[in-house]
């Protein structure tokens, strides 16, 4: 049994880790502000703080909790308020990431798991992108994101700090939706489940690439096995349009899917498709289960809500 810090534990993400670090029979603390996480997502067996990772407390933390290993998702997701308030977007994901990685070197934390985006840091893909392709943000987001892996290997410099970084493609799944802005098939499946119109930015070519929420948490869990420092993709490896999605929801549920168009928003990438090979060879992962079968899990979860 290992002791765990999982920043980001009331989230969509950071909640299915919780719960699988915990069903294996370890000791597990949360950090999280529930800015946009939510109390219901916490796991009762886990110690809660509601702590920003901005804050002086969290080296109070480090001192008196000594965590063995460091997961970090606590993080500002949204591209738009990036654009809106990068100085906000900086202070969280890059600062507040630093905060987090100085007190891991600090206190000798075995390893720290950095989730990063993918999804966002290569800037549209004409093929799948691998992890030494050009890095090309083009939201305030992306910048700070990588920012922080900066931060991490300038750590692992100062403190010997192990680490993996694990640059996400669009992740779906149970728990996404939770009231605001949110991944596209969060967004719809809701919809769709509440009788609701959805709304189409753009004319529906744009595509992502979708991995499922309990992969990623397999691939958290191989980021902890694995004796190798570095960076891994982790997505599917399927470039999948926003209208292939509107189709597939459709079908899942069995209804029709009523939606009106705007505009595209600032700072979203047209094409976004990633290459996992490396986590395949090197993390032993790879993902597991199909997007119909993740799409009726995350309907079934809304309909049940
Ligand atoms: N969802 C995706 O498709 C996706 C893709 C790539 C990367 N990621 C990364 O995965 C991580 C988790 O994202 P998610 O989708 O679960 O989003 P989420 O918003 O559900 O989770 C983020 C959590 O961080 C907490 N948080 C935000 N700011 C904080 C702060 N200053 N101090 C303490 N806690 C704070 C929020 O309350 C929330 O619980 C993020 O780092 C995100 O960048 C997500």
């Amino acid at each position: 049994m290992s002791k765990y810090l999982v920043t980001g534990g009331a989230g969509f993400i950071g909640s299915h880790l919780v719960d699988e670090l915990i069903k294996q029979g370890n000791e597990v603390v949360i950090i999280d502000n529930l800015s946009t996480g939510k109390k219901e997502n916490l796991n009762s067996k886990a110690k809660f703080f509601n702590v920003d990772i901005c804050s002086p407390v969290i080296k109070k933390i480090f001192k008196s909790e000594k965590f063995d290993y460091v997961f970090h998702l606590a993080a500002q997701i949204d591209v738009r308020v990036s654009v809106a308030k990068p100085e906000f977007d900086n202070k969280v994901n890059a600062m507040g990431s630093y905060n987090i990685f100085k007190n891991c070197g600090l206190n000798k934390v075995k390893k720290v798991v950095f989730i990063s985006t993918g999804g966002a840091l290569y800037g549209d893909c004409l093929k799948p992108a691998k992890e030494r392709t050009l890095i090309q943000p083009i939201s305030p987001y992306a910048i700070h994101k990588y920012t922080a892996e900066r931060y991490l290997e300038l750590c692992y410099d100062l403190y010997n700090l192990n680490y993996v970084v694990l640059r996400l493609a669009n992740v779906f799944g149970p728990r996404q939706y939770s009231g605001g802005e949110c991944g596209v098939i969060g967004l719809f499946t809701h919809n769709i489940a509440n009788n609701k119109p959805s709304t189409l930015y753009g004319d529906g070519t744009k595509t992502r690439d979708f991995v499922y929420v309990l992969d990623v948490v397999g691939a958290c869990l191989k980021a902890i096995a694995v004796k190798q420092r570095g960076v891994f993709n982790i997505g599917n490896g399927k470039e999948i349009s926003i209208l292939q999605i509107i189709n597939a929801i459709k079908k899942v549920a069995g209804k029709k899917f009523v939606y009106k168009q705007e505009k595209d928003k600032v700072g979203e990438v047209q094409r976004s498709v990633l290459d996992s090979s490396k986590a395949k060879k090197i993390l032993n992962w790879e993902p597991k289960v199909k997007l119909e079968q993740g799409l009726k899990n995350t309907i079934d979860w809304e309909m049940k809500k």
